[in-house]
């Protein structure tokens, strides 16, 4: 699990390096690193995604993708096109704020937003678009 652990001192500490070693993945916040659990500072600022494996494609290969099928022979059928990258929201959401100098944190939520309600098993084989999701960036 991810877990947030507020307090950094000495019982904070201890609850993180358990939980580590217990196999989750946590951190400790406190005021020295933004969080200030009183004023709500840090907290109020973070931004809320789920961790559902996606794959993130550009719309101008989805684009690309919709105008190749239209003037091919029909299809039949359904034609998957998707990024090889697997990258979950929580983690894009990392990436986009540190490209674009928004000091605001992830909180990995695995209730918000429309892709916690998606499951893995949507990650499909289909035909590799070629764009990743930082170089996309980069080129914005
Ligand atoms: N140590 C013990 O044996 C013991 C026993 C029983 C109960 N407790 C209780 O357990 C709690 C933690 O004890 P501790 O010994 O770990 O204390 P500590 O070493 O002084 O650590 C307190 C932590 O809380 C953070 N903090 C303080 N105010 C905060 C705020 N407004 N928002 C976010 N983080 C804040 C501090 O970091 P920043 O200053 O950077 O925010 C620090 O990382 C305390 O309530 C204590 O009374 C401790």
């Amino acid at each position: 699990m991810k877990i947030a652990v507020i307090g950094t001192g000495l019982v904070g500490s201890q609850v993180v390096d358990r939980l580590v070693a217990a196999g989750h993945d946590a951190t400790g916040h406190s005021r020295a690193t933004g969080v200030d659990l009183l004023t709500g500072e840090g907290l109020d600022q973070a931004v809320r995604l789920p961790s559902t494996p996606i794959q993130p494609i550009s719309s101008a290969e989805v684009a690309a993708a919709v105008a190749e099928a239209a003037t091919e022979a029909p299809l039949g059928g359904a034609r998957e096109v998707a990024c090889p990258e697997v990258v979950p929201p929580d983690e894009l959401g990392r990436i986009t704020l540190a490209a674009t100098g928004d000091g605001r944190r992830v909180v990995t939520d695995e209730t918000a937003g429309l892709f916690a309600a998606v499951k893995g098993d949507v990650l499909t084989g289909g035909r590799p678009a070629t764009t990743r999701y930082r170089d996309w960036l980069q080129s914005r």
